[in-house]
């Protein structure tokens, strides 16, 4: 057996061979399916990005609508899973509970027929569907409210913000978010794309792979960071305070959150795009003191670490977004999730037409033939 190099964290090694994304991390280009995402963030919508990244081609206007026409009418959640919801702590993570719901999901629709384009679909369109508003739904419950109901008058992204502000949300920013959703739905092999690839790839069902996608999103390094990042700029307080605040991280040898990639070594192609969309927001309706502390923040981490390819990733303007939507810390990685599925479905069922099971090596630096000390020995 051919012997490998030990790579940390995978660096550079392919995990999979794809045509859904592609990322050119020194030129800061972001397409999919071969297309920048700055043409799709001026002329697309969420759902058709997600119908171009899941069947690779843009659909034709009588394909949209038939798409957008299942999204709607499979918007609405059992009363099971409402009231599964229901007895979920109101501390609790929203990721968490999404990641209960969605898996619970599976217990409601348990056939597995991973062969047939009809069960493909009507699975992505479940949970394409029905995501935004088991996030919406658990937001509203951990209040002490009801859930409200899907409105079938309103689009993707509209219908979302209605169900968790119980308003009709500003065209503005519901055109915003929906920019914001197409910004996040896919980005090549990152960490919960290779959860679910990996869990896909055992041929359970796309709710256990959604699951399990969710669990890894959450965490700090990966989508997790875009509250920490509201959290770091609420901490920094001012725009005196960035600099020293800045020097003493890099000094106690610790992150600063939504800076840095793996693969980009300029700034993230998405940051442009979001920080554009802050500034319309905020042209709108009145500027954020936190944008000030961001920008300087900006400035000081490039002239620390610019150097080393370290600038702002798709995590870093995100928060001041949806802050200014008047949308809760905690939910912004559960939007991204809303986002993410669709990307995540896309490399479902890209595994599935050219499935080998994850089975990586290790290198085991244990010990060997070590004696069985008995109990009363130890
Ligand atoms: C996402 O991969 C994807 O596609 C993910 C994502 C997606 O769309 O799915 O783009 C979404 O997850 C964005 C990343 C969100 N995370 C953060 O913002 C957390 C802060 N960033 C980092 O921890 C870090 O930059 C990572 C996790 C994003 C990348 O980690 P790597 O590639 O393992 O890099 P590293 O930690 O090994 O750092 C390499 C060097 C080190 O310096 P040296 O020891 O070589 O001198 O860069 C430094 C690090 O100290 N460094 C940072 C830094 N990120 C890297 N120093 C200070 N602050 C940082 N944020």
């Amino acid at each position: 057996m051919m012997v490998c190099e030990y790579k940390p964290g995978l660096e550079g090694i392919p995990a999979a061979q794809s045509s859904i994304s592609y990322v050119d991390g020194q030129k800061g280009i972001l397409e999919y399916r071969g297309i920048r995402i700055e043409e799709l963030a001026a002329k697309s919508t969420f759902l058709e990005t997600a119908y171009l990244l899941i069947w690779g081609e843009l659909p034709s206007k009588e394909e949209l609508k038939a798409f957008e026409e299942e999204v709607r009418l499979h918007r609405r959640i059992k009363y099971r899973i409402r009231d599964m919801m229901k007895c979920f702590p109101e501390s609790g993570h929203p990721m968490d509970a999404l990641q209960a719901s969605a898996a619970a999901l599976g217990l409601f629709y348990s056939l597995r027929d991973l062969h047939n384009p009809a069960y493909i679909r009507d699975s992505v369109v479940r949970l394409i569907a029905t995501i935004p508003t088991m996030v919406a739904a658990f937001q509203l419950m951990r209040k002490g409210n009801d859930p409200v109901k899907p409105r079938d008058d309103l689009d993707y992204s509209a219908n979302f913000l209605y169900m968790l502000n119980e308003k009709e949300p500003d065209a503005l920013a519901a055109k915003i978010f929906d920019i914001c959703l197409i910004l996040h739905v896919e980005h090549t092999m990152n960490a919960s794309t290779f959860s679910a690839r990996v869990t896909a790839s055992t041929l359970t069902d796309p709710y256990a792979v959604v699951a399990s996608a969710v669990g890894t999103l959450g965490g700090p390094l990966h989508g997790g960071a875009n509250e920490e990042v509201i959290q770091m700029l609420e901490e920094i307080g001012s725009v005196e305070n960035v600099r020293p605040y800045v020097e003493e991280r890099l000094q106690n040898k610790q992150k600063l959150m939504g800076f840095g990639h793996r693969v980009y070594k300029v700034k993230d192609p998405r940051a442009i795009i979001l920080q554009e969309l802050a500034e319309q927001l905020f042209d709108k309706f009145g500027g954020d003191k936190y944008y000030e502390i961001a920008q300087e923040m900006e400035r000081v981490v490039e002239e620390k670490l610019g150097h080393k390819g370290i600038y702002p990733n798709v995590d870093f303007y995100s928060g001041l977004v949806y802050r200014k939507m008047g949308i809760p810390t905690d939910l912004f990685t559960p939007i991204f999730a809303i986002a993410r599925v669709a990307g995540w479905l896309a490399h479902w069922k890209e595994q599935l037409a050219e499935n080998r099971i994850f089975r990586p090596t290790q290198v085991y630096n244990g010990k060997h033939e070590v004696p069985y000390t008995p109990l009363e020995e130890r």
